[in-house]
């Protein structure tokens, strides 16, 4: 039976008996920001955002994330809430106020410039900070309080996201032992040898082993973990049942590999592509050449530099290609107050100079950057009329663009180029898989994507389709949860929920 809305609501309201559920995410859905004096509501570029609000959606409850946008505090109420999504609320955004201080600390800081280059290991050096480390400590706890005041005396499963709160499961469990605690991890996690470099290991492992259930998108991450704890801390690591229990406590290690909701990418699609198309094509002055895509934040774990030096030696190599296609990256900017960002894009911008002048001919640019936000309708077309969408991550949790790209091409055609050093490269294996690093056969595979029979295309397509179909958010939130119910005393049989 196929994992829709409807199935994952009966699965909500069986297996979790009533708990009431809370999720824990930096991010919030739904930022709210001025405009002159109007008050406009956006969605953010983040794939973590976009995959778990359908399934806010469909369970109702309480999402707790810092409140960023500069008028999210004109439309919350007295407790610091608003309802969502604004065209049909459905259920409760609590919004949590951070200090400047506590944002670059917590966020910039330790989030971001100690354990994101720490799990990425793609080559840019983590900063530890002692400053950084206490703010994002005392962020955790604020995130604790709120919780704590969200589930008040009601029984709740606590599901919290990502390596923003790897503190917090263990303050809620200290304060409210009989919570179920689960937290999903959406970025690798490296070795033991890699993480013994952390400072603060101990103090993080311990926070971790607070959960409940701790799940990463693959088995190899949950290994990694289990041996950074087994060589860590005094605990019993079970690596057959993939759990830890340390005082007392056990802790369940699982891989649930996340993904999209295929239906709303392909509804974000315009009614009728070729006008939109052509009004794209027009504004960009992209002629009708075939056009390979990349649609990221700007990040230095997405191999964009690599992907460009691709392009250049594909030009390079086969200069009869020139004016033949063009390369359209989306880079939504991220994270611009650090550095190691604000250089990247600078080297990006000087990259794509050198490359156009190199290779370009009177109107035609083999690169166009667009550094700004799009928005899912915009993004969505893009899919749709590419040749071939490149997600080249020097490493990456899952990546969803991958799955998104391949909801949109209801024409079953279009090649996707993917790094193998993605989640989703376990799963999407009829894509072009091509290691971002080697630059000769990164560009022999842009070559490829542009020259794949249509035949072919359609065989690789309709396969990878039929996959995301079947492993889509509502399965992933629906086997997760079920998970975390079961460990809440519902009284399940073990297997996949009907
Ligand atoms: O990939 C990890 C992640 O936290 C995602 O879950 C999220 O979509 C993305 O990074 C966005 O990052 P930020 O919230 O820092 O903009």
């Amino acid at each position: 039976m196929p994992w829709t809305k409807d199935r994952l609501e009966s699965v909500v309201r069986e297996r979790l008996d009533g708990l009431k559920v809370v999720v824990v995410a930096n991010r919030e859905p739904y930022v709210h920001t001025y405009d002159g004096d109007a008050i406009r509501c956006l969605r953010p570029a983040s794939g973590l955002t976009t995959a778990l609000d359908p399934v806010m959606r469909v369970c109702g409850g309480t999402w707790v994330a810092h409140g960023s946008g500069n008028a999210d505090q004109a439309v919350v109420d007295e407790r610091d809430r608003v309802a969502v999504p604004p065209e049909c609320p459905s259920y409760t955004l609590r919004r949590v106020w951070l200090t400047k201080a506590e944002e670059q600390g917590y966020y910039y800081g330790f989030a971001n410039e100690a354990l994101w280059p720490l799990c990425h290991i793609a080559y840019t050096r983590p900063k530890f900070d002692r400053a950084d480390w206490v703010q994002y400590v005392e962020v955790n706890r604020k995130f604790a309080d709120a919780v704590l005041d969200e589930v008040g005396d009601e029984p709740a499963l606590v599901f919290i996201q990502d390596y923003h709160f790897a503190m917090l499961p263990r303050m809620l469990k200290n304060a409210r032992d009989d919570l179920v605690v689960a937290q999903f991890w959406h970025i690798p996690w490296p070795n033991r040898e890699t993480f013994r470099v952390c400072p603060w290991q101990d103090e993080i492992l311990d926070g971790l082993l607070g959960n409940d259930l701790l799940a990463f998108h693959i088995q190899y991450h949950c290994n990694n973990f289990l041996n950074t704890v087994d060589r860590s801390l005094e605990s019993k690591v079970d690596m057959e049942h993939f759990s830890v229990t340390r005082g007392g406590r056990t802790t369940l290690v699982r891989p649930h590999p996340i993904s999209i909701a295929p239906e709303l990418v392909a509804a974000a699609l315009p009614a009728d592509v070729a006008p939109e198309a052509m009004r794209f094509r027009r504004r960009l002055r992209l002629g009708s050449v075939p056009l390979l895509i990349g649609v990221d934040r700007v990040d230095y774990t997405k191999g964009i530099p690599e992907r460009f030096a691709a392009v250049d030696r594909l030009l390079t190599l086969y200069p009869e290609l020139r004016g033949t296609f063009t390369f359209v990256q989306v880079g939504a900017p991220s994270r611009v107050h650090i550095p190691a960002y604000r250089h990247l894009n600078e080297d990006i911008a000087r990259q794509v100079d050198e490359i156009n002048w190199r290779h370009g001919q009177l109107t035609w640019r083999p690169i166009v950057l667009l550094n700004e936000h799009f928005d899912a309708g915009q993004v969505a077309l893009l899919y749709r009329i590419a040749a071939g969408c490149v997600v080249s991550s020097l490493h990456d949790g899952m990546n969803l663009v991958a799955k998104e790209f391949i909801a949109a091409r209801d024409d079953c055609l279009g090649t996707l180029v993917l790094s193998p050093f993605t989640g989703a490269a376990r799963e999407l294996t009829d894509a072009i898989l091509v290691n971002p690093y080697a630059v000769d056969e990164f560009a022999e595979a842009l070559r490829l994507a542009l020259t794949m029979p249509p035949e072919e295309q359609e065989r690789r397509m309709r396969r990878m389709r039929a996959q995301i179909a079947d492993n889509n958010i509502y399965r992933w939130a629906g086997m997760l949860l079920s998970e975390a119910g079961k460990l809440a005393g519902a009284r399940q049989p073990v297997g996949e929920p009907v």
